[in-house]
């Protein structure tokens, strides 16, 4: 709760949603308002179909201010590294990580999570529905990276409905099984939140 509350603190003076439209206005994007939270409720559920333990170490791709890293780290004791390319949010959370002496359980990595090496991961949480469908191409493709087993969770889709529509062969050799689905409330709305894990890379 008090970290909760510090993290917010950051925020006083200009709200995640602020910080990232203008961000998205600096790199000339045409939609600017891409921003968006879990809400914690929902979070808390997709952890506990996920039954996440000591031994999972998530990655949280977007991971915006950190709340949902803090979150699955302080409650569910797992591991978590959160990856986000606005530097502030990042910055202002590994700032958190150090005055609350979570170094040996969190950490933000400044950067694309297209270009980042997901091996380490047994979950990765993508709260990413404004990506575009080649987006989640090189997100599809970066998982051949993985090791076998990691549970991949996408909300409003499936990774096997962008494998159906790919044009890329190295895309049509893979698969993913879904392993759970569920309906979950979102601020803007409902929508289906999938966990899946790749079958086979060919
Ligand atoms: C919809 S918000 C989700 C925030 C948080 N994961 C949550 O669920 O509450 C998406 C976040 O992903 C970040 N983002 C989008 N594309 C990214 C990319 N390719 N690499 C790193 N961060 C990205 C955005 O800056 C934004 O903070």
């Amino acid at each position: 709760m008090k970290l909760d509350k510090t993290l917010r603190l950051e925020y006083f003076l200009e709200s995640p949603f602020a910080i990232s439209k203008r961000y998205l206005q600096l790199r000339l994007d045409s939609d600017i308002y891409q921003y968006g939270e879990t809400p914690m409720r929902t979070l808390e559920r997709i952890a506990q179909r996920l039954k996440l333990s000591s031994d999972d170490h998530v990655f949280e791709l977007g991971a915006g201010t950190g709340r949902c890293a803090f979150w699955l780290a302080c409650l569910h004791h797992c591991r978590v590294t959160g990856i986000e390319r606005i530097a502030l949010f990042a910055d202002f959370a590994n700032s958190v990580v150090r005055n609350y002496g979570l170094q040996d359980q969190v950490q933000f990595i400044h950067g694309d999570f297209l270009e980042k090496n997901l091996s380490q991961a047994t979950v990765i949480y993508l709260y990413g529905t404004k990506m575009s469908d080649a987006e989640i191409e090189v997100f599809i493709l970066n998982l051949r990276n993985t090791t076998s087993g990691t549970r991949i969770v996408t909300v409003s889709y499936a990774l096997e409905e962008i494998v159906a529509i790919s044009s890329d062969p190295r895309i049509q050799i893979m698969s993913f099984e879904i392993t759970d689905a569920f309906e979950a409330e979102f601020f803007w709305g409902k929508a289906q939140v999938f966990i899946q894990k790749l079958r086979s890379r060919s």
